[in-house]
């Protein structure tokens, strides 16, 4: 039996489409910094009195598209193992469920680590990483520590994440504003699927390489300025490609953008803030440490801020003993 610990992660500069889905190979490399505070803790144990897996998520036994998308994650592990035992599994979010903060990355990571050395696999953390990636594509920038890198690669054995700086690296915070609590109608997976069909995600994935590089100096260098320009234009490239979809998808809600220009007005006035938005209408807010006390006030104070999460760098996925 393994536990381990994952936190999710904050994309800088967005994963949205895949070249291959099945091995979720991304058409385009990300960015990302993990999350403190959040996380999944998951337990795996494999068992020969079992004839099927099980799978618990915060006390609640799973069935149907959540236990299959565990189940066929397992898979991979016991091909990796040359096992064919079934295993229990019990996970739990220490965030809401359906806050709108992404668990899948946080989930997959926690399960890749507990589940590969529940099976008895000692796998290096590129291996890992490519293990994280198969169950989804973000959870394999919650394996390594601090603010990591995916690397796109060509094919299964190439496309896995690397940190780029510790966690003590930069003194970001990531306040999460939560306007909605509703589960998201189109999840990422399906939605990866129509990048293809918007007539800008040519242009994106063409243009992704001098935004990793833009956003990989501009962190590496602790330019805010630099930052804070190229993680807007990177989230909103991706929604311009997901509302030119077909069908569209839009994630956004009116609140979502009332938040923008807010985070707008607050960096021309001089603060170090600006915004991010994933597959979901709540917007993340990514500012210095130092704005924290005065950021975390105001933004609970907008109407449309139901509450606000916060996130700090954290490490990579790891065993609990
Ligand atoms: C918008 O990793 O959740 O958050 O591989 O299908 O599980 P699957 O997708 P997922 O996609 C994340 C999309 C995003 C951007 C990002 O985190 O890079």
């Amino acid at each position: 039996m393994q536990t381990a610990i994952a936190n999710p992660n904050i994309a800088f500069i967005k994963y949205w489409g895949n070249r291959d889905d099945a091995l979720r190979l991304p058409l385009n490399g990300s960015i990302s910094m993990n999350l403190s505070g959040l996380e999944s803790r998951t337990t795996v144990q494999f068992d020969d009195t079992l004839e099927y897996d099980t799978f618990e998520l915060n006390g609640e036994m799973q069935s149907a598209a959540s236990l299959q998308r565990v189940s066929h994650f397992l898979d991979h592990v016991r091909q990796l193992a040359n096992s064919k035992l079934c295993a229990r599994i019990s996970s739990t979010n220490n965030f809401p469920t359906g806050a709108g903060i992404a668990s899948s990355a946080s989930a997959f990571a926690a399960l890749a680590l507990a589940a590969s050395k529940a099976a008895g696999l000692n796998l290096n953390q590129k291996d890992l990483s490519r293990l994280a990636r198969l169950g989804s594509g973000s959870a394999c920038r919650s394996i390594p520590d601090g603010f990591v890198e995916w690397l796109p690669g060509e094919d299964d054995a190439s496309s896995y994440a690397v940190s780029i700086a510790p966690k003590d690296h930069w003194d970001l915070v990531d306040a999460v504003a939560v306007i909605s609590q509703e589960h998201k109608p189109v999840g990422s997976t399906p939605g990866h699927r129509l990048a293809h069909t918007s007539p800008l995600n040519t242009q994106r994935v063409l243009d992704a390489p001098a935004r990793l590089k833009d956003c990989r100096e501009a962190l590496l260098g602790r330019d805010f300025a630099r930052f804070a320009e190229v993680v807007e234009l990177d989230s909103n490239y991706m929604h311009a490609v997901m509302r030119t979809s077909n069908p569209p998808l839009v994630y956004w809600e009116p609140a979502t953008e009332v938040l923008l220009w807010q985070v707008w007005q607050w960096r021309k006035q001089g603060h170090a803030v600006c915004a991010t938005v994933d597959a979901g209408p709540n917007v993340h807010v990514l500012a210095l440490k130092a704005e924290l006390e005065w950021l975390r006030k105001a933004l609970v104070e907008l109407p449309a801020v139901k509450n606000v999460l916060v996130g700090e760098p954290a490490d990579g996925a790891r065993l609990v003993e």
